[in-house]
């Protein structure tokens, strides 16, 4: 798989296996990973035995448009009883945070996922305190749904549970261009 989702300011290039020492390093350094995420301390020979859970369902690389990596945007399939959603996780490098890039990456994935995959909601759940990831998801047009009590990682903090319905989308916000090929 190859390609590229184009937006404004940043772009989602599909993560390939050369990504893996980039995506170690990232998830090694606290200050990336942030406070709100776990820290997990992954050897390579770790990252390359996951690579598939790694790299499944999908992981883009956030790349400015000079191809600067600058984060990941990630989907993954979260449970409720036998239902699946889908889910979306992001993190940017502490020295690109504040920019907009994050909001945009997610307005490309919300676009991507609805353009792609035939379901209803996409939704991402961020600890209680995690202000920024919240703002992100509300400039993104999800909704709060609710608490989730002992949830987020970490210290068992509450997390709240956001959402976007396929008719609050309605149409591509911010994806102009796309490349990708499943
Ligand atoms: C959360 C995170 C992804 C936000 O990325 P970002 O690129 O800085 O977000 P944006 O620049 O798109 O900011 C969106 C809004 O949130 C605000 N914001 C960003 N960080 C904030 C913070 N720590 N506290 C309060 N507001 C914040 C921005 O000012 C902006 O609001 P504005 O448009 O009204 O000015 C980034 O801080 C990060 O990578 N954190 C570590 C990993 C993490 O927590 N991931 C999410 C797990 S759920």
């Amino acid at each position: 798989m190859s390609g590229l989702l184009e937006g404004k300011n940043v772009n989602l290039r599909i993560a390939e296996k050369e990504d893996l020492p980039l995506f170690q390093e990232w998830l090694n350094n606290p200050e990336f990973q942030g406070e709100f995420q776990p820290l997990i301390q992954w050897s390579r020979a770790e990252l390359e035995k996951f690579e598939s859970s790694l790299f499944e369902p999908k992981t883009f690389i956030i790349e400015k448009k000079d191809g600067k990596k600058i984060g990941y945007m990630l989907q993954y399939n979260s449970y409720l009883g036998l239902g699946k959603l889908l889910e979306i996780g992001y993190a940017l490098l502490p020295s690109e945070r504040g920019k907009g890039y994050c909001t945009e990456a997610a307005q490309l994935m919300v676009d991507y996922l609805f353009l792609s995959i035939d379901v209803s909601r996409i939704q991402a759940t961020t600890s209680i305190k995690n202000k920024g990831s919240q703002k992100v998801l509300e400039k993104a047009g999800f909704t709060r749904e609710g608490t989730i009590r002992k949830t987020a990682r970490g210290e068992r903090r509450d997390a709240y549970l956001y959402s976007i319905l396929r008719e609050e989308w309605k149409e591509p916000k911010i994806l102009t261009k796309t490349t990708l090929q499943s």
